[in-house]
């Protein structure tokens, strides 16, 4: 039988927790389509205690949203689907970013289960970036409605992670330095579901096209503020068993580092998506 689903909103532009709902890849088809809908409303969802899941669970979970990519396309991660994101001082994961925007079609939806979570830090924060853009000025929407972005794993990310750059060891490396990949996507797409229009940027971002570096990061420095502007985010405190899913065209999300060597683990699965479009089709 379909699950009674609770949605109650965590702030007024993003995040929402839903109880209700034992996860797994047995859901009634109602049960998806709830949390689906709640997902594309909310732009990321909370479930507390979901202990039982491991990772065949995760994914037959996922899976129910659609084919999964792999793992990571350059992190050797052990497993075909599940990258396992485990640090004990800092991680590559916090600073702004969209996931895995450098190559062409960017994943529709991550699926993070906690797993070992440290007693304090180590929350995690979204933002969405459909309102980011819907309430730039129209003047600044006119410019950016247009405008193309370079983004690659192989940016400099001494500029993002200067006070952690020491921590962000093997994942760093493999990430950002193995193989290079670099594509060109729209700064604003539509959403192949909604239909709304959302600012795409994040850490993997290099450039403009048709602007240099100085005035791309001036560029981007004022857009992205409106993306982080703490009004637009929502900050989840994990605990063991805890799943978000975010609907990664329509957000961005920072892995916060204060929570010094204790050990802490997530595991990720994303689920495929299409190649970002314009608003110009
Ligand atoms: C990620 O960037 O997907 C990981 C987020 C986290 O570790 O909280």
């Amino acid at each position: 039988a379909p699950a009674q689903l609770t949605v109650s909103k965590l702030g007024s532009r993003i995040g929402a927790r839903i109880d209700g709902v034992r996860l797994g890849g047995d859901l009634a088809p109602e049960t998806v389509a709830g949390i689906r809908t709640a997902l594309l409303e909310h732009k990321v969802v909370f479930f507390r205690g979901q202990d039982h899941l491991d990772d065949d669970a995760q994914i037959a979970f996922g899976e129910l949203l659609g084919p999964l990519t792999t793992a990571h396309p350059t992190v050797n991660t052990g497993s075909a689907r599940v990258l396992a994101l485990k640090a004990t001082k800092g991680m590559a994961a916090n600073s702004w970013h969209t996931d895995v925007t450098f190559v062409d079609r960017i994943p529709a939806f991550s699926v993070l289960r906690g797993v070992t979570i440290p007693e304090y830090g180590g929350s995690t924060v979204w933002a969405n970036t459909v309102t980011a853009y819907e309430t730039l000025p129209p003047q600044l929407k006119a410019l950016v409605d247009d405008l193309w972005a370079i983004h690659t794993n192989d940016y400099d990310y001494a500029n993002h992670y200067s006070e952690e750059g020491e921590a962000n060891t093997q994942f760093s490396r493999s990430e950002f330095a193995s193989t290079v990949y670099q594509t060109e996507h729209p700064v604003v797409r539509v959403h192949p579901e909604t239909g709304e229009r959302s600012l795409l940027l994040g850490h993997f971002v290099k450039n403009f096209v048709g602007f240099n570096a100085k005035e791309s990061a001036a560029l981007y420095n004022l857009l992205q503020d409106r993306v982080t502007k703490l009004e637009n985010t929502v900050r989840w405190t994990w605990a063991a068993g805890d799943v978000a899913i975010w609907d990664n065209r329509a957000t961005q999300h920072y892995a916060v580092a204060d929570f010094d060597t204790q050990l802490r683990e997530v595991r990720r699965i994303t689920v495929q998506g299409p190649v970002p479009v314009s608003v110009d089709g």
